[in-house]
């Protein structure tokens, strides 16, 4: 028996890094997804092969490679099986439309896409068994991450997510505009970027307390006025968001410069997105602009992404049972 299931990717509109600290942040879902395809092989060994690293994987009782770039995914998939008593090892497939290390989110969905691919081979999908597992491959990956990626890669849509306590769904009125991803083409770690933030919460608690107070009510704003379609709201609240991440340390030259590039082709907003340092930028624009704000991106981006909001978190694909005859 064989089974695939996808998960999206992400794009966080408002309130990263300090959705770690505990305020809300707000995140969609994307129409780009990682897939994996899971295949039960007789020895306990699982070997994952990953199309677009080009590495391939095995990871047996005897020999765990904890250095490997496929080692959260090794944990996603042995936490999946322990939790469907499967006694057999698997053979696991990645592929993927996400950049890797950029902030769509693609470590999250690959490890919900192979935890849910798993599971689907003995039981039926539970989303919330799926984030948890996905969760602790994050934590492999990340360090001390909020648990967002994962929540939205299973949930799909648009959330307003709070760390340790859930999240609510948002109905977002997104008509008439587009969301553009630009990539600066600078991998970073998100753990670092993450525990950077976190130690100069520390050193300058009373200067950044404010600020965070700040992201808290600004992604609230957000979420309230993407439920209205009131995209001039969101566009001015997400540049405010850009500066409050600057101001905590997470921007670099190129991103200040895409940033910029996008508000002067006429976009609504633009901002980091994700852990920064390197990575993506978001830009919100009416589609009549959309044109102009991708080609000014694309002339100092290594890559420009348009992004739709997929409904659909993740999805079992296919089961295929084998016969011997
Ligand atoms: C990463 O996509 C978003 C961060 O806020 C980290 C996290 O929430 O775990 C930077």
């Amino acid at each position: 028996m064989k089974s695939t299931a996808s998960a999206p990717g992400k794009v966080i509109l408002v309130g990263e890094h300090f959705v770690v600290g505990g305020t809300p942040a707000v995140a969609l879902a994307i129409n780009l997804r990682a897939r994996a395809t899971v295949q039960p092989r007789e020895d306990r060994a699982i070997t994952i092969y990953s199309k677009e690293l080009r590495i391939r994987e095995k990871f047996s009782e005897e020999e765990v490679n904890k250095k490997s770039p496929l080692y959260p995914i090794y944990i996603a998939a042995n936490l999946a099986r322990r939790y469907i008593s499967l006694g057999k090892g698997l053979d696991i497939t990645i592929t993927s439309e996400l950049p890797p290390a950029a902030g769509m989110g693609s470590s999250a969905a690959v490890s919900v896409a192979t935890a849910a691919a798993i599971i689907a081979l003995k039981k039926k999908v539970s989303r919330a068994v799926v984030s948890q597992i996905a969760f602790e491959a994050e934590k492999i990956v990340h360090g001390k991450p909020s648990g967002i990626d994962n929540t939205i890669s299973t949930y799909g849509g648009a959330i307003l997510y709070i760390k340790d306590k859930g999240f609510t769904r948002i109905n977002p009125k997104l008509k008439n505009v587009a969301l553009v991803l630009a990539d600066t083409g600078i991998p970073r770690s998100t753990g670092e970027m993450v525990a950077k933030v976190r130690k100069l919460k520390a050193r300058y608690s009373s200067v950044l307390d404010p600020i965070y107070k700040s992201a808290e009510v600004l992604a609230c704003e957000v979420a309230k006025a993407l439920e209205m379609g009131d995209v001039k709201t969101v566009g001015e609240l997400m540049n405010i968001n850009h500066g409050l991440l600057s101001a905590v340390g997470v921007s670099i030259a190129k991103l200040e410069e895409l940033v910029y590039t996008a508000r002067n082709a006429g976009a609504l907003g633009a901002k980091i997105t994700g852990a920064g340092g390197g990575g993506l930028i978001v830009a919100l624009c009416y589609k009549r602009d959309l044109k102009r704000v991708k080609s000014a991106l694309a002339k100092v981006a290594k890559k420009v992404y348009t992004a739709g909001v997929s409904k659909r978190g993740v999805m079992v694909e296919r089961k295929l049972f084998s016969f011997n005859f």
